[in-house]
């Protein structure tokens, strides 16, 4: 029975996931740190009202790397839509934390989030499917 249970719980240590999913209440706040450059707006609302800087982010967790139309992203993060990257919350998490960092190439993307990514990732997460 022991060894049993010790092996159920080795189960399940394994399948728990590296990722820490974050807060997504947490995260609708620290979103006004992305807004000066980042609306999120779907075809037929705007949820959240901001910036063009960056691409629109509605949908982002789910969708292909630098894939929105008319939006002219840096090579780096063109690349890596094209390798098949499509952003889930941890992938997206690791972009905002160093975005340069994380493409190896200096991304357009000037801003860095030092804490609470996760949380933002669990928050963008909420406008896909
Ligand atoms: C100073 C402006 C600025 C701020 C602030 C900013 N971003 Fe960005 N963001 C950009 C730009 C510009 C790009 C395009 C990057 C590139 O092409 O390398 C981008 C790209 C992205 C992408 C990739 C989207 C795609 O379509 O592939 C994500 C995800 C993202 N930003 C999330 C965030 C989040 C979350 C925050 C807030 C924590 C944030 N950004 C804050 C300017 C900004």
């Amino acid at each position: 029975m022991k060894t049993l249970l010790a092996a159920s719980a080795t189960l399940v240590a394994l399948s728990l996931p590296a990722f820490a999913a974050g807060d997504a209440a947490k995260g609708e706040k620290e979103f006004n740190k992305c807004k000066a450059c980042h609306m999120i707006a779907s075809d037929s609302e705007t949820i959240v009202k901001g910036g063009k800087t960056g691409p629109n982010l509605y949908g982002v967790i789910g969708r292909a790397a630098g894939s929105v139309e008319d939006f002219k992203y840096s090579d780096g993060l063109a690349a890596k839509g094209a390798d098949g990257l499509v952003w889930d919350e941890a992938e997206l998490a690791a972009y905002v934390k160093d975005p340069s960092e994380y493409l190896g190439s200096r991304s357009k993307m000037t801003f860095k989030l030092a804490k609470g990514a996760e949380d933002v990732a669990a928050y963008l997460a909420t406008f896909s499917q």
